[in-house]
């Protein structure tokens, strides 16, 4: 999927370090489907050459406002013309103090001051050390820039190239392209709680055994990358899965079904959308063993009982905050066969406004699948596509059902 298909960045670099993975940031927004003009300044030309940079956007670097090259003379206001948004990636101290003063006396600064502010947005991606991080010039800079309609990406913390540990550096390549997705995309739940369970349970028979399914958890990680994507503040209760958390999301990691729904019904509290994705195992051992249940040499398997489990997405479909409205319950269905009438049937059994249908041995592990989205109108199907454009349709149907109730 081209999430930037269509795109036209400048690429801005202030002077940092933090240069070289710009490099790799700019092949990571080609890559996505954008096109990038890259404008340097001085400083940043101490860190990494315009050829680099020009090597990698297939596009001359602009470093200088008297650029000749432009036949008015007005690279400032030619480039940012063109551009759907200026990422300045390292964006220095130094240099957004310059932002914030509104000085024009270099190239990226002044093309930064010359955009169209309701037209062309401009995202910072701040990278330095973390004293200069910290300091009151840098956070105030950083909100007066933000009421000035500047949109700053964050900074990453840990082991930074002056030797100090902190928060301060430029976040990596693959999270800024995250973030610069996510801002592109429509805020259809701007201000809402999210809530998703994601991933299958595992349900143990001794400390070294237990139950478990082929849940990969990928439709749940993808439907929290999308709500935040949307706007929404995101909870993702995770079963045991080794995907990584998405950018700005909470994560809760459970193991059992009850350790699930321990840490579901307290955030289902406050949350606006409850999304169950999560496979949960439908039984646990009566009586999981604290020791390794060993072979006793007489052939004969140990006997396992087996409790039911508790049912998350029942239990709260049915609590005040679903049933006065507040809450707007997803299930999902993961069937091998018949998907329509049961869908139909567990969308009633399990008391939600909307469930997903899908076929549970088709979709488990991979990164595409088709869906039924089952309400009280009827049906319709979702056609196949990739996990995370699925993801962004359903916070768009969810979105538009809540709607009428908001
Ligand atoms: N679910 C849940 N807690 C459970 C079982 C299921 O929250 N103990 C949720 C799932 O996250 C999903 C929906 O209920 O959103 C349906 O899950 P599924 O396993 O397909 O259905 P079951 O309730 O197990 O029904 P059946 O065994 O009849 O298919």
């Amino acid at each position: 999927m081209n999430d930037l298909a269509g795109k036209h960045f400048v690429l801005g670099l202030s002077g940092g370090i933090a240069c070289y993975k710009a490099a790799e940031l700019c092949r990571a927004l080609i890559k996505e489907g954008a096109t990038v003009q890259v404008v340097m300044t001085e400083a940043a030309e101490q860190f990494i050459t315009p050829v680099t940079m020009q090597a990698l956007s297939g596009r001359n670097v602009y470093t200088s406002q008297w650029d000749s090259r432009e036949p008015n003379n007005m690279p400032h206001i030619n480039l940012s013309r063109e551009a759907d948004a200026i990422l300045v990636a390292p964006c220095s101290a130094d240099f957004m103090a310059r932002l914030l003063h509104g000085r024009a006396d270099e190239l990226l600064s002044l093309m930064c001051l010359a955009r169209p502010v309701d037209q062309v947005p401009l995202l910072l991606a701040p990278a330095m050390n973390r004293e200069m991080w910290a300091h009151p010039a840098t956070q105030r800079n950083m909100a007066q820039l933000t009421a000035d309609g500047a949109a700053i990406l964050g900074v990453g913390s840990g082991f930074q190239a002056c030797g100090e540990t902190g928060d301060g550096r430029m976040l990596e390549p693959p999270e800024l392209l995250e973030d610069i997705v996510a801002f592109f995309q429509p805020k259809l739940l701007a201000g809402k709680q999210v809530l998703v369970t994601a991933g299958p349970t595992f349900e143990a028979i001794d400390p070294v055994r237990g139950i478990t399914n082929l849940s990969s958890g990928k439709m749940g990680f993808a439907i929290a990358r999308a709500a935040r994507e949307a706007g929404a503040s995101v909870t993702l209760v995770a079963g045991p899965v080794s995907l990584p958390t998405p950018r700005g999301v909470t994560r809760i990691d459970v193991k059992s079904a009850q350790q699930m729904l321990e840490a579901t019904v307290p955030e289902a509290e406050r949350a606006d959308v409850f999304v169950a994705t999560a496979a949960v195992a439908d039984w646990r051992p009566s009586n999981s063993s604290d020791h390794k249940i060993k072979k006793d040499g007489s052939g004969n398997a140990p006997q396992l009982a087996f409790t039911e489990n508790p049912d998350i997405l029942a239990t709260v479909a049915k609590s005040a905050r679903a049933a006065s409205g507040r809450l707007f319950c997803v299930g999902f269905a993961a069937e091998s066969h018949d998907l329509v009438a049961n869908a139909q049937a567990k969308r009633a059994r399990k008391g939600v406004p909307l469930l997903v249908g899908n076929i549970g041995p088709a979709t488990f592990g991979a990164d595409d699948n088709a869906l039924l989205l089952v309400d009280a109108q009827g049906t319709q199907d979702v056609p196949r596509a990739s996990k995370l454009a699925l993801a962004r349709n359903l916070i768009a149907e969810i979105a538009r059902r809540m709607r009428p109730a908001a």
